[in-house]
């Protein structure tokens, strides 16, 4: 099956890796707008073949969408990544330009991909992408969750002094420094709760640690993350294309899941062949589901920050 990125930047190059060397399609096309960028990027990924042993096929694209037709897939990374002290959000407006007119292209050459989202300010970008593509709703993800999610389980297995993947954990709400909740109270050691090793303390600074996890590495690094972005959606991409429903927390539209209409924001969603199938009711307590609705409130502020720039 053949899944196309978009953007062959950090992310866009590091996912497109994750999926040729985890065997997850038989063809990857890489589109950039940068002259021979994407180009140099397939070949260079491609001549790791023998030496890592896949097969997948890699081929780049200067901004021709022809390459991209009939993908089953497709991952959006174009636009300016975070750098040092800006926030998600301050990329909105440039982002917004392209991540539409991307998606009108990709849809005229695969009119029945299901569609990633990952540029930022991502919970935005991924309604914009559903308001102005008109798909059904199941066909357009926005992949943060997942991101934030493996930072917290990172972060917990840190402080347990356990090994990661013994971790479970998850992080819903939006996929911004104070919009995302990781969800402490569900997070285990292989099925034990975590308060059960960690105090209250501990416990909050896992979560605040979690929250800045992107702006931490965007001051180490001096533009946003890869290799944890890039592992994200190759994983997301995986569970599509060979149908294997896992539960991944997304950034999908609302119809009053979670006491929430008309935006899109993060929630535990079972994703398969068909894009996002199902929301799962993780029945959050009173607390959790405050902080569910602040983080509601903060992202339809940007969505009306971004439709008031189109007015
Ligand atoms: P990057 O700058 O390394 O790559 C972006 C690429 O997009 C560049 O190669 C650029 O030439 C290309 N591009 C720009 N306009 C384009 C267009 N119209 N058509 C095709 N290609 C175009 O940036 P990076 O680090 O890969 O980040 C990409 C985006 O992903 C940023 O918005 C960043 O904030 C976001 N991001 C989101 C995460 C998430 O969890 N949702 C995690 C990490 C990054
Ligand atoms: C990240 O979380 C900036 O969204 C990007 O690394």
């Amino acid at each position: 099956m053949k899944v196309s990125v978009i953007g062959a930047g950090n992310v866009g190059a590091t996912c497109a890796e994750y999926i040729a060397l985890n065997r997850i399609a038989s063809e990857v096309v890489i589109l950039d707008i940068k002259e021979n960028f994407a180009e140099g990027k397939a070949l260079d990924l491609m001549q790791t073949a023998t030496l890592n042993g896949f097969n997948t096929r890699v081929t780049g694209s200067t901004n021709d969408y022809s390459k991209t037709a009939n993908s089953k897939v497709v991952v959006i990374t174009s636009g300016i990544p975070r750098k040092p002290g800006m926030t998600r959000e301050e990329l909105i407006g440039i982002n917004a330009g392209i991540v539409k007119t991307v998606t009108e292209n990709v849809l005229k050459h695969s009119p029945e991909a299901i569609i990633i989202i990952v540029s930022n300010p991502m919970d935005t970008m991924t309604y914009l992408a559903l308001k102005e593509s008109k798909l059904p709703k199941n066909r357009i993800i926005g992949m943060g969750g997942i991101l934030d999610s493996a930072r917290f389980k990172t972060y917990l297995s840190l402080a347990l002094d356990a090994p990661a993947s013994d971790i479970s954990g998850v992080v819903i709400g939006g996929h911004g420094d104070t919009t995302m909740i990781p969800l402490t109270r569900l997070a285990s050691y292989t099925g034990v709760p975590v308060s059960q090793f960690l105090d209250a303390e501990a416990l909050k600074k896992v979560a605040a640690d979690t929250m800045v996890g992107g702006a931490t590495l965007t001051s180490m690094l001096g533009t946003s993350a890869w290799y944890a972005p890039g592992a994200a959606v190759a994983a997301l991409v995986n569970s599509i294309i060979n149908d294997q429903k896992k539960l991944f927390p997304c950034c999908v539209a609302l119809d009053g899941e979670y006491g929430q209409k008309d935006i899109c924001l993060g929630v535990p969603v079972i994703i398969g062949k068909n894009g996002w199938e199902k929301i799962v009711d993780y029945k959050l307590n009173s607390e959790e589901q405050a902080a569910f609705n602040k983080s509601a409130e903060a992202v339809r502020a940007m969505n009306t920050v971004l439709s008031e720039m189109k007015a």
